[in-house]
């Protein structure tokens, strides 16, 4: 395995011919990961509800000389991943890395028992995943293997206030489904890991969490006493694609500053 599925090419660029296809790229983390596998020799599918920025996405890997191809997906819907993932087939012949990142704010809703938010946060964050690993483990099975990142959060780990109980529990629940996929898949050549930034720039979604206030009082407790950006994230998550971690699944990584560990 080691020695051909994502070694580092000839210029140093780690994914040379290699598929990445990643959900929630047109904005945020999700963008930014996509224009790094794009930068290191990856094509790459831009899979997200908004057209636009999604195909902005696009046209900056292309300016850069990189390959990518936007498509549209409710990441909560499974007839829409059978149809993203049927373009990846016909457009690039297969995929060799899920990258599962699209989500929702758990700070999206006023109401921390909201029922409909509940169900909505569940579906967009967690059985996203799901449905990305159930469309995607067969087409990784063909290739021989491949590798799946779910991106999780410090809210998998930790109970929080002012946050729904959504956010929390689909977290967690990608966090488990994360463990599962490498147990049940490693024999497959398919590594799984979740990665938990926390706290970061703002969501789309985000309500009171980028209130001034709310971000100063959650700094404290962050040893490094500053917020992340997408380029804290990025690096990790191509690391954990890469074959530098081929020996490496079933893991977590926290990029939170240090917030897990006080
Ligand atoms: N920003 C943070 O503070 C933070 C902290 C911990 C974890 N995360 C996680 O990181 C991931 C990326 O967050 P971000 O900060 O880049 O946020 P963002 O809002 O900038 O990006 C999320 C992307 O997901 C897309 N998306 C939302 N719902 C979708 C759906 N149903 N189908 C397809 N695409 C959909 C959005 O259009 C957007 O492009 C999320 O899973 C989030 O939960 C973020």
């Amino acid at each position: 395995m080691a020695d051909s599925k994502h070694s580092i090419g000839d210029n140093g660029v780690r994914f040379k011919d290699k598929v990445a296809f990643v959900t929630g790229a047109a904005s945020g983390i999700g963008r930014a990961i996509a224009l790094a596998f794009a930068t290191e020799g990856a094509e790459v599918i831009v899979g997200d509800m908004l057209e636009e920025e999604g195909v902005a996405t696009v046209r900056e890997i292309e300016t850069s000389g990189g390959k990518a191809h936007f498509v549209k997906l409710d990441v909560s819907s499974l007839p829409e991943w059978h149809a993203a993932v049927q373009f990846a087939l016909a457009t690039c012949n297969g995929v060799d890395i899920l990258i599962n990142n699209a989500g929702i704010s758990g700070t999206a809703f006023s109401e921390v028992l909201d029922v409909d938010a509940w169900h909505r946060l569940m579906s967009v964050n967690s059985d996203s995943a799901f449905l990305g690993t159930h469309c995607l483990v067969p087409v990784l099975r063909a290739r021989g293997g491949g590798v799946i990142i779910n991106m999780s959060s410090i809210s998998a780990i930790r109970g929080q206030s002012n946050v729904h109980f959504g956010y929390n529990a689909s977290k967690a629940a990608v966090h488990i489904l994360s463990k599962s996929t490498a147990v049940q898949f490693g024999r497959d050549g398919i590594r799984c890991c979740s990665v938990h930034p926390g706290l970061m720039e703002p969501m789309r979604t985000s309500g009171n969490v980028k209130d001034p206030a709310v971000r100063a009082k959650f700094m404290e407790r962050v040893p490094l006493g500053r917020t992340g950006v997408a380029a804290d994230v990025v690096k990790p998550v191509l690391f954990l694609a890469s074959d530098e971690a081929s020996y490496i699944t079933g893991v977590e990584l926290y990029v939170d500053g240090g917030y897990l560990a006080g």
